[in-house]
């Protein structure tokens, strides 16, 4: 049986000034300790966060895949570690549309995050072009196709999120939800064996809210959610942890 899992992705925003909302959110994930709950930042924020965070899991949203060296303005995983932070997001289709991150590179940083003791999010998903050519299965399959046979949840978790649903308020039908994780659940099972791939949580993300949210989490094979914009304040989030209880 796996637990939900609610992640915020706060992308490019996030100031100290912002740390009561970690509080309250925190407040909210111990409230509900039914559902596992954790908040990526900007890389500046992880320190303060994870201090203000309680027990709640403060992550990242990139790594690189070295463990150190001559890589101007980069992080490396035992500095997320160092920092506090627990989980780290790779792949994210903001990265690979604005830092042309390919899914080599995604995996190159997922297996540097393991390699620290961070838990890792790998994201996928398709653009709206790719959806209506009905490649969606196809491009998600390529996506994490480099995933080893030794994958596990403990360690792994996969995000799907098509692009064209981030951040505009639409979302795929709760069908073609269903039908995508299902794919993404059979892509793992041919990767790592049934056993594992149903223990690796699959997050639906993409304009998920509080209006939206339980609907999706109830869908088969949907674990929890990555959620961007509705994660900035707790009036928004608070209620997606809710619906995941
Ligand atoms: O990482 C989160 C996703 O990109 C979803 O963002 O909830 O703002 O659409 P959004």
């Amino acid at each position: 049986m796996r637990r939900k899992f609610i992640a915020g992705n706060w992308k490019m925003n996030g100031l100290k000034a912002q740390l009561g909302e970690v509080e309250s959110i925190a407040g909210a994930a111990s409230d509900n300790s039914g559902v596992d709950v954790a908040l990526c930042v900007p890389f500046t924020l992880i320190a303060p966060a994870v201090a203000a965070a309680g027990s709640m899991p403060v992550g990242a949203q990139d790594v690189h895949a070295a463990q150190s060296g001559a890589h101007t303005g980069c992080i490396s995983a035992a500095m997320l570690t160092e920092t506090g932070a627990g989980l780290v997001i790779v792949g994210h289709s903001e990265r690979r549309a604005d830092q042309c991150e390919s899914s080599g590179d995604a995996w190159a940083k997922a297996l540097a995050a393991r390699g620290a003791g961070l838990h890792v999010i790998l994201c996928c998903g398709e653009t709206e072009e790719e959806r209506d050519a009905g490649q969606t299965e196809a491009v998600v399959a390529e996506q994490i196709a480099a995933i080893p046979g030794d994958a596990h949840g403990d360690w792994l978790t996969i995000a799907y999120e098509p692009r064209w649903a981030i951040g505009t308020g639409k979302t795929p039908t709760e069908d073609e939800i269903a039908a995508t994780h299902g794919a993404i659940r059979a892509k793992l099972g041919e990767l790592a064996g049934k056993e594992a791939a149903d223990t690796i949580r699959i997050l639906y993300g993409g304009s998920m809210n509080p209006a939206n949210a339980a609907a999706i989490l109830a869908l088969s094979d949907v674990d929890g959610g990555l959620i961007g914009g509705a994660s900035l304040t707790a009036e928004k989030f608070v209620p997606i942890i809710e619906a995941a209880a």
